[in-house]
């Protein structure tokens, strides 16, 4: 089969995951590295064999299908969009914009020039969510109709070289960690209709505890403590708090109740983790798990983007599902600040569940 040629701009600390995973799958293949920074660009060259380039020279490559970009989420339109207007299909990390309207013009550019885009988070391909999935496809606990999504700690300032910009505007909690949450749950239960929710700023400056910066003060501009709960089509209502506030708790990161019993979803920001279930009123049961790609894969939902360019099937990690996460990340700071509620404009198909029994280096079963 003929790999789709892949070009990566943003050559910072996450873009090991995808230089390395992506080397397992069959249909993708790194060309080449761009970055801002040349020598991170060429240092990445280097570690990984594949071309240090410009981003105006990336993007005059012919051979290159798809554009990956890993730079930070102030620039993933601005940078998206030049990908989009050089012909090049884009897959971003998250968020996908840091408003929601800027996230819909993105979206609604790469459809008028009939390119693909797609965005992160791909870990709900992995195999632990894709076991979820599975379960709830398959009625163990009947239908869904209340569940949580718990994210909370005391906020990166202790340990990250340059916190800053998590504690400005397109920083925060919700956009930081909550398309991890927001993405699994639209995954197993569906789209969602409207949101009930606050957003609070509850300390006007952090300090940061990184050597290098020790004891500086960081002022807080955006909310850093979310609450509230998501109403899904479906029916479901689950309850959430995403917080960089609180320094402990006994929470698991999703539980989803059913008619019929209770799951427990593992962490949404990695690939495997554990699946327990209940069903009815027999004990919890340690579930195995049902799809592969439990590792560190980041690059599968770039690897499951080629397969669809080649096959004509929709990809999973859309754009359509991104701007949707988007809109209920941010629709909780909207409806803090208007009356507690907000009601979702867009919509999106469940992605089409990972098929069983997938070769390992594959998405698709016929290949
Ligand atoms: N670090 C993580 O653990 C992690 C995990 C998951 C997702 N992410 C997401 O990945 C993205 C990147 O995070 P990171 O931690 O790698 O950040 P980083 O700051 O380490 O790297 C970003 C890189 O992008 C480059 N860059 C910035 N603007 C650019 C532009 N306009 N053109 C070309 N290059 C540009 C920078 O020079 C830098 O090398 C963010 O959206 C983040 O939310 C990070």
């Amino acid at each position: 089969m003929e790999k789709i040629k892949i070009g990566i701009i943003g050559c910072g600390n996450i873009s090991n995951a995808y230089f390395n995973a992506s080397k397992k799958f069959e249909i993708i293949e790194v060309k080449s590295c761009a970055d801002i920074n040349s020598e991170a660009a060429a240092a990445k060259a280097e570690e990984h064999g594949v071309s240090a380039v410009t981003v105006d020279e990336m993007l005059a490559d012919p051979e290159i299908e798809i554009v990956i970009n890993l730079t930070i989420p102030k620039a993933h339109v601005e940078v998206s969009m030049k990908c989009l207007e050089a012909g090049k299909h884009v897959h971003l990390e998250k968020p996908l914009g840091i408003n929601y309207e800027e996230g819909r013009k993105l979206v609604e550019f790469a459809k008028s020039k009939g390119l693909l885009i797609g965005c992160a988070p791909d870990t709900f391909l992995g195999g632990g969510q894709q076991t979820c999935r599975k379960l709830i496809d398959d009625g163990w606990i009947g239908r869904p109709i209340a569940g949580t999504a718990i994210m909370m700690g005391r906020g990166p300032e202790p340990w990250h070289p340059n916190p800053g910009f998590f504690y400005e505007e397109g920083g925060g909690p919700m956009l930081d960690m909550g398309p991890y949450y927001m993405t699994a749950l639209v995954n197993m239960l569906g789209p969602a209709k409207s949101i009930r929710g606050f957003a609070v700023r509850s300390f006007d400056e952090r300090v940061a505890g990184h050597e290098s910066i020790k004891g500086k003060k960081i002022p807080v501009m955006v909310p850093t403590h979310y609450s509230g709960s998501i109403e899904f089509h479906s029916g479901a209502i689950i309850s959430v708090i995403i917080s960089f506030d609180v320094y402990g708790h006994h929470h698991k990161p999703i539980e989803i109740y059913g008619t019929n019993g209770s799951l427990t979803v593992p962490d949404p920001n990695t690939f495997g983790g554990e699946v327990q279930v209940k069903v009815a009123r027999n004990d919890w049961q340690n579930v195995g798990f049902t799809h592969g790609y439990t590792e560190n894969m980041r690059s599968i939902g770039v690897a499951d983007m080629a397969c669809a360019l080649r096959s004509g099937r929709k990809h999973r990690c859309s754009g359509e599902l991104a701007l949707h996460v988007l809109e209920i990340m941010t629709g909780f700071r909207k409806a803090s600040e208007n009356g507690g509620v907000y009601e979702l404009e867009t919509t999106c198909d469940k992605p089409a569940a990972l098929p069983l029994g997938l070769m390992d280096g594959f998405l698709d079963s016929f290949q």
